[in-house]
């Protein structure tokens, strides 16, 4: 079967961590792990099973069109890609504290930007036993992606990990 292409940024931080332990909850022979600032559309074009790894840094940086963060480059490629036929799943790093009224506000962009250009989104998540006031990634009722919060709760994010890719892992 082929490969699943993890995209992730930044580098060296969370999301570069849980983009790490995916890809090991997965099998690391099966996947590989491509740093978004090295990506290209062809990249992208590769692949048919696609996860993204992404983290909130701020409404205002995210209004700016993610000036500054790795996602700068890669975000103005993933709005113009064509993802018909692609199946994507994306995680999202986020504190549920600090910022509980913009909580992974960016997986709900990043997801919302795909399924506008064709993509068919896997690995929705519930809800329940997360707390937070308001999120642009609620998508009916749902998570469009995975929410880990490695700064307030890092003892759940193994289990949250785990459960997300068997689920995912049965359709994906
Ligand atoms: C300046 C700044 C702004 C942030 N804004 C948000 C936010 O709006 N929503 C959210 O859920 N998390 C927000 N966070 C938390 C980060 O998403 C979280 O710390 C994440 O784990 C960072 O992952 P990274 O180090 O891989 O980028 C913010 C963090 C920083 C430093």
């Amino acid at each position: 079967m082929e490969k699943i292409a993890i995209f992730f940024g930044p580098l060296n931080g969370s999301v570069h961590r849980i983009a790490k332990l995916v890809a090991s909850k997965i099998g690391t022979d099966k996947v590989d792990l491509i740093h978004i600032t090295d990506a290209s559309p062809a990249d992208l074009e590769k692949y048919d099973r696609i996860i993204f790894g992404i983290s909130t840094i701020g409404k205002d940086t995210w209004q700016q069109k993610f000036d500054n963060t790795d996602w700068s480059h890669f975000f103005p490629i993933v709005t113009d890609f064509n993802f018909k036929g692609k199946k994507v799943a994306i995680f999202g790093l986020g504190d549920h504290i600090t910022y509980a009224y913009h909580f992974v506000d960016s997986m709900g962009l990043l997801g919302k930007t795909i399924k506008n250009n064709g993509g068919e989104i896997f690995g929705k998540v519930s809800t329940e036993g997360y707390t937070f006031q308001d999120s642009d990634a609620i998508v009916e009722g749902q998570f469009i992606g995975l929410p880990v919060d490695e700064d307030f709760e890092p003892e759940l994010t193994e289990e949250r990990v785990s459960a997300w890719v068997d689920s995912l892992m049965k359709t994906f």
